[in-house]
């Protein structure tokens, strides 16, 4: 039988350092999901969707992009653990649920972490920009008006200092 060889990986996932067996060839996705970061979603895996978008070293990439190998030493957040840790980005899962952003879900976590790479880059609150932002995550629900109105509403809060 032709047994793949494993590498072990070390990374900080949402804070917490871990350890985890992969193929030299998988994706950061793959790996995660492996090890029940269940909230990165599996969409295409081919880098169009989107929703498997978590935070890598405080950026925005594609997970089922990225080689988990390459990942050793750095740092990953994904939409479940941004809610717990960071008082924006759990601000702007609030505003997905009062803008009525969300419907299946299935392309909310990717959303959501855009968004906050967005907001944390200090984009403001303006719906082209914003637009332009979520430009490589798709949803077949929503239309996307109201995943924009979510992520201006708290573009406008932080420019109206209420989220200091
Ligand atoms: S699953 Fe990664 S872009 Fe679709
Ligand atoms: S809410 Fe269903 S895909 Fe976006």
């Amino acid at each position: 039988m032709n047994k793949k060889k494993k590498i072990d990986i070390t990374l900080k996932v949402n804070g917490e350092e871990v350890t985890y067996s992969v193929e030299p060839h998988t994706n950061l996705l793959r790996a995660l999901r492996d090890n029940f970061n269940w909230d990165v979603k599996c969409g295409c895996e081919a880098g169009e969707c989107g929703t498997c978008t978590v935070l890598l070293d405080g950026i925005a990439v594609k997970s089922c992009l990225t080689l988990a190998a390459a990942c050793e030493g750095h740092e990953i957040w994904t939409n479940k653990g941004l809610g717990y840790a960071d008082r924006l980005a759990s601000r702007l899962q609030d505003a997905f649920v009062e803008c009525g952003s969300v419907q299946c879900g299935f392309c909310t976590p990717g959303f959501i972490v855009v968004g906050v790479d967005y907001l944390k880059r200090g984009g403001k609150a303006d719906r082209k920009e914003i637009k332009k932002a979520i430009s490589g995550n798709l949803c077949r629900c929503t239309g996307y008006v109201k995943i924009v109105d979510a992520i201006y509403k708290v573009a406008k809060e932080i420019e109206e200092g209420a989220l200091a």
